[in-house]
């Protein structure tokens, strides 16, 4: 592919038939830029990223990554799209996937809210000429227009999420066809769910990511093919399985389960597309974060065959010991993780690499913790699946509408932020990894001259039984979901009569967990610092700040022990330590924001983590 992006120059205008005079300028060359800060894996991104199957749960064999040299150039305004899109090449090179505001891809830019990406593409020859041809964008931030050969194909809202295009009629089989992509990211402008994107940079507010910042590929099906595959075991070997099909015509479908104990091995179903079969599965072992089992399925329908995974276990909320607790598979289990960010000083939204994404978790992992919120950001689907195999459960948080301005969003900003949530909870709700959504973070982007949350909790529970809500961790909480979730810093103040400003005392009808505490500060040496002058000037708003790792590593002791006091006292079933990595001029993570020094003492870490489950154990 990317030696005909780069060919096409000279040959594309002939290719394509159209009496195009060809451009009297090369694009500027791709060239990683230097990123204020880099990481071990920034020179490991090379021209051809993330090569690895993007969509886990629905796995075919005939594929292919159009992940790249793609060209680039600004949009003039809105009223560009309306036009017939400009000619390729576009004026510069960039590597897809990437943020433009990352060093790796190439542009490195600032401010640009409308904007071309465009590349050419061809259909492999050996793939069946009686097939549909589907082009998948895996995530576009935040509003997308494709065109395949010039013709329209539509617009995707939402810069986290999945969409897909047939584009059989209008791709040519054996020539080279254009693909353009304009995209529009009004971040800040208007309240759209964008995390902790700003152009306004803050001490707890980071550089945006704008525009094709996760995989685009191509992939051949049959006419009659499965879209999706709806999947949910519970600790009782029952399985909830709805297969989804392009007709949603009920369909004959089968399926089997592999790995299964001893004389099952194999097991073999047959039911009908569109609608959920209930079966029930013998001799599974169940999924958990000390036993991470997983179940390899393949479902058939007519002529597609795919391959999917699950886990079997159940999550719900129950009284034990007179105390509500979240419950994993029948037991109390205590949940403990960081606060997960998802920003790296080379990629911004994007990992630089699989591994570079995985070297967190396995850190966390290291650390014995079980558990990870995934902050106001929702990550590339290998993400998911490598916390369903590390085994780490995750909260995932519904991305939070902008937070700097009085203004509350509009009925119709409300709207689409809901109709988003649901887009996060139907594409996420096969992952077994997950046990929690949560609606609102600390009020942000949240309207409090209604309580929408009420209604989004029951909207959340038709869609998805199978999990828990957090209908709002920290601060303006009405009394729905299953939590009651303080925010304290830097002591927890988690499940306890006493509390603080902005916070309420333990309600006994919810669970009470420390949403966040911790952020213990450290000034790293300067070549672990995020060099820019905005947000070194914010490292002082840490909450604490050490001299050193060794008062570091005692104050974590001291805040450990203290969660351990109110596990063994109180009605604390959870809590989320603020964070993983550093960002920018946050200087609280368990490593820098480079990855390269490490600041938690891991045998002091793992021993004071260990206790604090021990300490739950005790009380269940
Ligand atoms: C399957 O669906 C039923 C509702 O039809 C629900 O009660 C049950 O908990 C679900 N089981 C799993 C494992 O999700
Ligand atoms: C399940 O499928 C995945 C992906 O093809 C493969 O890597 C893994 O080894 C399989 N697991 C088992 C237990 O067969
Ligand atoms: C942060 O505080 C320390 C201690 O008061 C001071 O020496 C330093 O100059 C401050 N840094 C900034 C950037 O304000």
């Amino acid at each position: 592919m990317h030696l005909i992006s780069q060919l096409c120059f000279l040959l594309c205008a002939a290719a394509l038939g159209n009496a195009v005079v060809l451009r009297p300028r090369d694009p500027v060359k791709y060239q990683l830029k230097t990123p204020p800060l880099d990481t071990p894996w920034t020179d490991k991104v090379g021209r051809s990223p993330w090569p690895q199957y993007p969509r886990p749960q629905l796995r075919r064999d005939v594929w292919n990554s159009l992940n790249g040299i793609w060209t680039y150039q600004a949009a003039a305004g809105a009223g560009d799209v309306e036009k017939s899109p400009p000619l390729l090449p576009y004026a510069e090179e960039v590597l897809i996937p990437s943020c433009i505001e990352g060093g790796i891809s190439g542009l490195q830019k600032w401010g640009v809210t409308h904007m071309w990406f465009g590349t050419y593409f061809e259909i492999p020859q050996e793939w069946n000429s009686n097939e549909r041809i589907l082009l998948n964008f895996e995530a576009v931030d935040y509003e997308a227009t494709v065109f395949v050969n010039n013709v329209r194909l539509g617009r995707n809202t939402g810069g986290y999420f999945r969409f897909t295009f047939d584009i059989t009629d209008q791709v040519k089989r054996g020539q080279l066809n254009s693909l353009k992509v304009f995209v529009f990211d009004p971040t800040d402008d208007q309240s759209i769910p964008q995390g902790k994107q700003t152009k306004r940079l803050s001490h707890i507010f980071y550089t945006p990511c704008s525009g094709i910042w996760q995989t685009v590929w191509l992939e051949s099906v049959p006419k009659n093919h499965i879209t999706s595959v709806d999947i949910s075991g519970g600790m009782d070997g029952q399985l909830n399985i709805t297969v989804h099909s392009n007709t949603r015509q009920p369909t004959q479908v089968k399926v089997e389960i592999h790995g299964l104990e001893s004389e099952y091995a194999t097991q073999r179903w047959g039911f009908e597309s569109d609608q959920l079969a209930k079966i029930s599965v013998p001799g599974v072992k169940l999924w958990s974060p000390d036993s991470p089992k997983l179940y390899n399925i393949t479902v058939k329908m007519g002529d597609d065959l795919v391959q999917t995974y699950t886990g079997f276990r159940t999550i719900k909320s129950e009284v034990v010991n007179g105390v509500r607790r979240p419950i994993l598979n029948g037991k109390f289990l205590f949940q403990f993780g960081p606060l997960d960010q998802g920003y790296w000083p080379d990629g911004i939204h994007l990992p630089p690499t699989h591994e570079a994404m995985v070297w967190d978790l396995e850190l966390i992992k290291g650390l014995g913790m079980n558990m990870v919120r995934k902050h106001i950001k929702i990550e590339p689907d290998l993400f998911y699946e490598a916390c369903d195999r590390l085994g780490l459960l995750v909260i995932q948080d519904m991305v939070s509408m902008r937070v700097h301005t009085n203004a509350r969003p509009s009925d119709a900003e409300q709207a689409e932020f809901e109709r988003q949530l649901e887009i996060m909870v139907n594409e996420h709700k096969s992952y077994p990894s997950i046990v929690t959504w949560v609606i609102y973070n600390e009020g942000w982007g949240q309207r409090t001259d209604y309580f929408p949350e009420f209604k989004i909790v029951d909207r959340i529970r038709v869609l998805d039984p199978s999990r828990l809500i957090d209908a709002v961790t920290g601060w303006e909480d009405h009394g729905t979901g299953d939590f009651l979730d303080n925010h304290h810093y830097a002591d927890p103040q988690c499940g306890t009569p006493y509390y603080s400003r902005l916070s309420s005392p333990y309600d006994q009808s919810r669970i009470g967990f420390q949403g966040e505490f911790g952020g213990l500060g450290h000034r790293p040496e300067d070549k672990h610092l995020w060099p820019v002058e905005g947000a070194v000037r914010t490292i002082n708003e840490t909450y604490e700040i050490h001299a050193n790792t060794d008062s570091y590593n005692w104050r974590a002791h001291v805040l450990l022990d203290l969660l351990k006091q109110q596990i063994e006292r109180y009605a604390c079933s959870g809590a989320v330590y603020t964070q993983t990595t550093d960002v920018e001029g946050e200087v609280n993570g368990l490593v820098t924001y480079d990855r390269r020094f490490v600041r938690v003492d891991t045998q002091q870490w793992r021993t004071d983590i260990q206790a604090l489950y021990s300490a739950a154990a005790g009380r269940a």
